[in-house]
């Protein structure tokens, strides 16, 4: 067994790291030692039933992080649909740690109709650039400051809906299974330089994506009562910490001949 990582003097950037899980995942590395950058704070999401996360928060989960491992702390606001906005953000923080160690791209929005074909383009875009535009944007920026660095990985949270189809949400499937075949390129892609991709996929979890009254609603729209969406195990809401869990050892080296892989932190959902 290796022993639990010393993430000290690497650096772990995580985007929606203002809450939630990102958040989660963010005071794990810092408690280990690590410096985190967090990027969050979009522009507005009409088309999202609950609010993303303001500067403010950012701010808050800035000095959140700050207490909790008093290593370098630095937040940015930028929405993952600009790619160009997140690549001066993660330039700019890789100038100040020296480069990038860990990826998670993390940042995510849900937004559901009453059937795939009801859904507006905009809700399309804004679930769908958000995840798999803003994926590939955060590794886009990221990748270039983490080549050379013994160790360096990437983690793309996926979700039960990268591996299966679920009614009322076709865009939030498809961006996610996209996301699973951009994890599996760069795998390939950045083996020769002894990078790894891989992608946690949890089933739901206790944060405002899936707390949030909305959802009543697209549980309603299931087809059949929804029995192909129930955890095996006997869990309604993962914590986000039951993700942190997985995310801490496939970033670790006891991982280090995993890639182009998914670990799966579903309870058993996808499994029937
Ligand atoms: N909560 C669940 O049930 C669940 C289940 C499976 C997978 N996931 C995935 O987990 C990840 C984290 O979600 P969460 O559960 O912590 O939800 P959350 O809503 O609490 O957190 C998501 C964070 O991402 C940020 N964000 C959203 N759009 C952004 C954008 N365009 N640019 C920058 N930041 C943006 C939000 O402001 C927020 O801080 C997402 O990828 C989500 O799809 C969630």
């Amino acid at each position: 067994m290796t022993e639990q990582a010393d993430w000290s003097g690497k650096a772990v950037l995580v985007s929606g790291g203002a809450r939630g899980q990102g958040l989660s995942h963010a005071l794990a590395f810092a408690r280990r030692g690590a410096d985190v950058v967090l990027l969050d704070a979009p522009a507005p999401l009409a088309t999202v039933p609950y609010p993303v996360s303001t500067e403010e928060e950012l701010e808050a989960a800035r000095v959140t992080v700050s207490e909790a491992g008093g290593t370098e702390v630095l937040a940015y606001a930028a929405d993952v649909r600009d790619p160009e906005a997140v690549r001066v953000a993660i330039d700019h923080a890789a100038s100040r740690l020296g480069g990038i160690d860990v990826t998670i791209a993390n940042a995510g929005v849900f937004s559901f109709a009453r059937t795939t074909w009801e859904l507006s383009p905009q809700e399309w875009r804004e679930c769908s650039d958000t995840i798999l535009l803003g994926s590939w944007a955060v590794a886009r920026a990221a990748i270039p400051h983490m080549l050379g660095r013994a160790g360096a990985n990437l983690v793309f949270i996926g979700s039960v809906s990268a591996h299966k189809g679920i009614a009322a949400t076709g865009h939030y499937v498809a961006a996610k299974h996209g996301v699973v075949g951009l994890m599996r390129t760069l795998a390939v892609e950045l083996a020769p330089h002894g990078i790894r991709a891989n992608m946690v996929s949890p089933t739901a979890a206790r944060t405002l994506m899936a707390t949030n009254p909305a959802m009543a609603k697209c549980v309603e729209y299931q087809v059949a009562g929804g029995t192909n969406m129930s955890n095996l195990l006997d869990v309604e809401l993962l914590e986000p910490e039951d993700v942190t869990e997985a995310v801490l050892w496939i970033t670790s080296p006891g991982a280090r001949y995993v890639t182009g892989d998914v670990l799966k932190v579903d309870a058993g959902f996808t499994a029937r």
